[in-house]
């Protein structure tokens, strides 16, 4: 089993696509061990993309992500870290497949509704900078293996 972190970002609160997006996740098997409306600080923003911060684009970006509340939560589920990746879509919502979140929803490479953890040790990293060890469920739903 892994966990991974999502980020419901401003443009999917403001759309009020988070239910949608709790669906699809829940629809493929993923369970929520952890989940906050929050608004990221731009100190939290530098640290959750510290490898973009000094990007051209990093400004517009933590405008964006600051610009309003955020939904965080842990999911957990058999490689749930390249799950959610793969349900996500390229980053841009225009490069994005068809039946992704962003292929479906986005038409931006910005404003892309979700983040991911794009490996475990971005999922370790990023679950910390969120969560306290004592907010994750330690004994979500088990379902009978073949329903996983
Ligand atoms: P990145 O880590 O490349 O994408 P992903 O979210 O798919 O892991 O970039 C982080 C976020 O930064 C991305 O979700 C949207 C934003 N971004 C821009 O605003 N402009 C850009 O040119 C890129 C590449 C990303
Ligand atoms: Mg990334």
């Amino acid at each position: 089993m892994q966990r991974t972190l999502i980020l419901l970002k401003p443009d999917c609160v403001q759309r009020r696509l988070m239910g949608r997006m709790i669906t699809r996740f829940e629809e493929k098997g993923l369970n929520f061990v952890a989940m906050k409306l929050i608004r990221i600080t731009p100190e939290l923003a530098k640290q959750h993309y510290a490898e973009h911060v000094s990007k051209g684009w990093y400004p517009t970006l933590e405008s964006f992500v600051t610009g309003g509340p955020v939904l965080a939560a842990v999911v957990e589920g058999l490689e749930a870290i390249q799950v959610v990746r793969d349900m996500l879509g390229a980053t841009s919502g225009l490069k994005a497949a068809p039946g992704t979140i962003r292929g479906d929803f986005s038409s931006s490479q910005q404003m892309n509704l979700v983040h991911g953890s794009d490996g475990p040790d971005a999922a370790k990293r990023e679950i910390a900078l969120y969560f306290k060890p004592e907010e994750l469920i330690e004994d979500a739903p088990t379902l009978t293996k073949w329903l996983r």
